[in-house]
């Protein structure tokens, strides 16, 4: 049984999908794993600490997914990639499908068995393999990092003797896992700190962070919440209500870090132009929800755009911009998930298709689309 772990191809990815704890964990379940040199770089991983963990290094692309059983990867693989694979591999990865059908169903034609770590039910087992909740903590972390980075001012209340430095005001808009984090964060660097959401289930999360709850808590807000646990898409009225409560209340603040999300389908506008030009001087934004078209306007992908007297951050893969940390959650979750996938007694590969997680993530299989939501769409 090898398991191969690729360099990744994106330029924009900084972590790898396995690191020197997973490599000797894989190991120890009597799997051989190949770490393509240099894949761990970008996350601080040298491939030294790699083979002391037990791991095979290889020079290429080619050499790390020969006859490999199962491959590990950060992002969806493209087609070079996917030519290099064996038929019937296991490709575990963050899959990132929606609006990728022709990805998803080309992988169906490549042979392999994917699976989209973003759709692993969120129930008590499969907490540990939850890819969504590990990246979006640290990205929380990282977006009040950025925020301050780019703030010229400093965010405790200082008192000197030369005077008094005054708390930055953090909005924090969307308290699901990144805005909680954000708020904890925000709030350890001494910033007074607000926040907002659609689900009611947020505003206690909130206060329990020492943070203030700002919401319009109408009728439409008290059902806002789908069993899931996710935000429903707001109605326009609503919308126009949450509009006039922001407008007035980010006046007033130094640094708004966005994160909504609603999910499969672009991220709520929640920060007009307007908004963003009444802000101080001096103001900064931070854009979480940038890759998916963005909570503020004028947030730019990938850019630190200057709007007026604002700043307005939208870095791209935001937990690659803490790559270590982001590797190592990232790496555990994908050992916990595919560790279920291993027969210990005969050390070989043994998926059980009708285990509700491999059916919840399994995106292609035996060289079909076999997911529901895609498979009317791509395969063969
Ligand atoms: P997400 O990444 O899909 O969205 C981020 C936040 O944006 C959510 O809190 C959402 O309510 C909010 N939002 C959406 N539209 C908005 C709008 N118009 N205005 C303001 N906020 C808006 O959410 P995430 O972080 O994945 O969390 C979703 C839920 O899942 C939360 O309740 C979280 O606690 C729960 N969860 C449960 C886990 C479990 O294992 N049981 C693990 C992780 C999260």
């Amino acid at each position: 049984m090898k398991i191969a772990v690729p360099t990744e191809t994106d330029s924009v990815e900084t972590r790898v999908a396995a690191t020197p704890e997973t490599v000797k964990k894989f190991t120890a379940l009597g799997a051989g794993v190949t770490v393509q040199a240099g894949a761990g770089s970008g996350s601080l991983i040298t491939d030294a600490e790699y083979e002391a963990a037990g791991a095979t290094i290889a020079a290429d692309a080619a050499a790390t997914f020969a006859d490999a059983d199962i491959v590990l990867l950060v992002r969806r693989p493209d087609a070079e990639t996917l030519k290099l694979m064996k038929r019937g591999a296991l490709v575990v990865a963050t899959m990132d499908p929606y609006g990728h059908e022709d990805a998803v169903a080309a992988m169906a034609e490549a042979g392999v068995d994917a699976f989209a770590m973003e759709f692993m039910p969120r129930i008590t087992r499969a907490q540990v393999m939850d890819v969504l909740s590990s990246q979006a903590n640290l990205s929380g972390y990282q977006a009040v990092i950025d925020a301050a980075a780019n703030y010229g001012r400093a965010l405790p209340m200082m008192m000197t003797a030369a005077g008094t430095v005054p708390a930055a005001r953090v909005f924090v808009m969307g308290a699901g896992v990144a805005g909680l984090q954000a708020i904890a964060t925000a709030r350890r660097l001494g910033a007074v700190v607000t926040a907002t959401d659609v689900r009611p289930a947020a505003k206690e999360q909130v206060e329990s962070l020492g943070a203030k709850f700002i919401a319009v808590e109408d009728e439409e807000f008290r059902q806002a919440e789908t069993a899931g646990g996710y935000a429903k898409e707001m109605s326009a009225e609503y919308r126009a209500k949450q509009a006039a409560l922001v407008a007035e209340h980010i006046k007033k603040q130094d640094i708004v870090i966005t994160t909504a999300l609603i999910p499969g389908r672009p991220a709520p506008r929640l920060v007009t132009a307007e908004m963003v030009a009444a802000m101080k001087p001096g103001s900064v934004l931070v854009d979480l929800a940038v890759e998916r078209g963005g909570n503020v306007e004028g947030a730019v992908p990938g850019e630190v755009a200057r709007v007026g007297n604002a700043r307005i951050v939208g870095y791209l893969n935001v937990p690659g911009r803490i790559a270590a940390s982001a590797s190592g959650l990232y790496a555990r979750n994908l050992y916990a998930f595919v560790e279920t996938m291993i027969d210990k007694a005969n050390k070989a590969l043994a998926v059980n298709w009708d285990d509700e997680l491999v059916k919840a993530t399994n995106l292609t299989r035996g060289g079909a689309v076999v997911h529901p939501a895609f498979a009317a769409k791509g395969g063969a």
